[in-house]
Formats: C-alpha cells, structure tokens, sequence
C-alpha cells in the first residue's frame, strides 16, 4: 500500500512551556480533503506550519509523502502548495507579476493565465494588488499556491472574513483540487464548510484530538441524527429531556438546550408533553437534521459560533480599547479638534 500523504506521530509543540500541540498522531490519505477543526487557539495553524516545514516540533515526527523534512527540503518545497493564514501580498504588483514571482520559485509549474483561470481571476490579472477586495486577495493566495501545480495544499482558513458568495466560490475550487486528485488539508471555523468539503476531519482542542472521523462518523457519534431545539418559561431542567425516550443527548444551546434525538415523530410530542408537565410553555422549539456544529457542542460544551463571538467581542473590546487610548493621547497633545 502507498505511503499516506501526511504521518503525524507524538506531535508536541511547546512555547514558553505551554503546549500548542499536546501529542497528535494523525495520517492524512493520498487524495483526500481533511478538515482540521477546532477553536481559537487550539493548535490548527501550528500543527500546519510544522507539517509545512516552517516551525520545528518539540518532539514527535511528521512525514510527507513517507519522507521528513531533515534531508528532503528541496523535493518536499515542490511538491507543496501553502496557503497561510495571513498572507502578505506585494501591494505594488499586479496579480499577474505576484503569480509569476512564486511559480518562479519552482520547476514543476502551471501557466500564470491557467493558475489565475482556476480561481476566477483572470479579468483581475492586470490590476494592482492593493485594488483587490479581501475575497480577491484570497484568491489570489490560492493561485500562488497552486501555481507549482503541488500534490499536496495546505489552506489555512481559506475562507474566514469572506461573503458567503466568495466563501462558495473558494468551496467550488477547493472541490476542483479535489477531483483532480490533489491531497488537501485545510483548517476551518465553518461546520457547514468542514461538511461540504471534507472526507474525514480532525476536531482539535487545546492541542490534542478529540474526534476523528467522516462528518457522517461523528455525526453519527450523537446517538440520534435530528436535533430538537428548545427553550421554556420558565427554564426546565436538563435532566427531564435526558429521561425522555428517544433523546440521546440533551446538550446546551442559548437558552435552552439541543436535543439529539431518534424517532422524531414520537420524541417531539415527549418534550411537548414534559414541558406541560413542568408548567413551562416552549420559548423556542424547531427541529433540524444534526449537523457538525452539534458534534462540537457534545465534545467541547460550546457552539464554535459561540467561541467565535466570543473572540471577535473580545478582539472588539481591545479595539475599542486601544481607540480611546489613542484618542487620549491625542487630546493630551493637544491634538483633538473638539
Ligand atoms: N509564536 C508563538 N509564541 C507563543 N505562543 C504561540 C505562538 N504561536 C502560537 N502560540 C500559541 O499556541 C496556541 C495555538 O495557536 P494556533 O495559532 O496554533 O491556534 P489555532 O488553532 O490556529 O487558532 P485560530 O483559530 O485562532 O487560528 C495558542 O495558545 C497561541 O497563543
Ligand atoms: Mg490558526
């Protein structure tokens, strides 16, 4: 059997003592799309940047293509396409030169026109990359990646901050890679994304893996495949929903809970009933299939839309914060005009 595309063994990367990966062991397939999932700070874009040569672990070992860094630079630099987190385009060069400038760096390459085809940004090709709009620039980010024609990408949250028509736009190419055989690791905070586009994923938290399967496998992981949202008032307590036949699990949700439920004709009109019986009328109840989002919430007890508010509210207050430094400073200079 041929070599998986990417080994992961006792992966451990620390900084200042506090580890970022905590003992990952991970084997990604020749040709498949994984999913690297998990919230704020748990080691996705680490764990990718060892695997792509730019940070060394701690301990532990990764291999691509069944051969290590140490010794295989060269050959694995060309057989790699990255797409970072962030990445910082050359503002004064126009999309063509940015696209030539990296396939200049490789021996195995695309045409600058068929590189910019792939992401729909031909008709761009002229423009300065400063003029471009922040889905553009993601685009753009992928066509130097794929410009050397790689075996393997790495996409680092290749579309976080995008409209969800950009966002669709990138799904499409990231599928095409797909077709073509092409192994893809990309991290995401879309559930709905890590869904669509990937054949097995990876959830992280603080470091270390806390599920791995298909989107179906984890799903599957509930105990029951369609989710009844509810909330009463006044609250009803956990345990009532629990007991009920048919919930597989009750787990939290803004003001109520999620109930992960089988045979949904019978359990709905239960929760109906147990409601009644604790004198509390329903505030919320809808029902859905169950989705990634819900997988998260059973293994972390957080929504990661619900860790993502928290971070953009958080990255906010510093902002609002650092305004009104600013803002201070200035009228101690003098420098305010009213
Ligand atoms: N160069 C560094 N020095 C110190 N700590 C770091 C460094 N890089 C990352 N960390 C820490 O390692 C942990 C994992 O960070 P990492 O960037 O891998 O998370 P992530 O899962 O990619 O998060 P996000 O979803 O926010 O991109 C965090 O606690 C972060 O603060
Ligand atoms: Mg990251």
């Amino acid at each position: 059997m041929s070599d998986p595309a990417i080994r992961i063994r006792g992966l451990v990367k620390r900084f200042e003592g506090v580890a970022a990966v905590d003992g990952v062991d991970l084997e990604v397939r020749a040709g498949e799309c994984f999913g690297i999932l998990g919230p704020n700070g748990a080691g996705k874009t680490t764990t990718i940047e060892i695997l792509e040569g730019l940070k060394q672990p701690t301990a532990g070992a990764v291999e691509l293509f069944g051969l290590p860094w140490r010794g295989h630079e060269r050959e694995l630099r060309s057989r790699i396409g990255i797409a970072l987190q962030e990445t910082e385009l050359y503002d004064k060069l126009s999309v063509r030169e940015t696209v030539a400038l990296f396939r200049s760096f490789y021996p195995r390459r695309l045409e600058v026109d068929d590189a910019l085809a792939q992401v729909d940004l031909i008709e761009k090709k002229a423009a300065w990359v400063e003029k471009l709009s922040g889905g553009q620039k993601q685009r753009l980010a992928i066509a130097c990646a794929l410009v050397c024609d790689p075996e393997l990408f790495f996409l680092d949250e290749p579309t976080t901050g995008l409209d969800p028509a950009a966002r669709r736009s990138l799904w499409e190419i990231i599928g095409k890679l797909r077709a073509r055989g092409r192994t893809i690791v990309l991290t995401t905070h879309y559930m709905e994304e890590a869904e669509k586009l990937c054949d097995r994923i990876a959830i992280l938290q603080k470091g270390k893996v806390i599920a791995l399967g298909t989107p179906r496998e984890l799903i599957a992981r509930l105990g029951g495949d369609e989710i009844i949202e509810v909330g009463s008032d006044p609250a009803v307590a956990a345990e009532v929903f629990a007991a009920l036949p048919g919930v597989a699990a009750c787990l939290p949700d803004a003001g109520g809970f999620r109930l992960s439920v089988r045979g949904i004709h019978e359990t709905l009109p239960r929760v109906i009933d147990a409601l009644r019986q604790n004198g509390a009328r329903p505030s919320r109840l809808a029902t859905r299939t169950a989705t990634l989002d819900d997988v998260f919430v059973k293994l972390t007890g957080t929504s990661i839309g619900a860790e993502e508010a928290k971070a953009a509210e958080a990255a906010q207050a510093v902002a609002q914060s650092a305004g009104a430094r600013v803002k201070s400073a200035r009228r101690d200079k003098g420098e305010a005009t009213r």
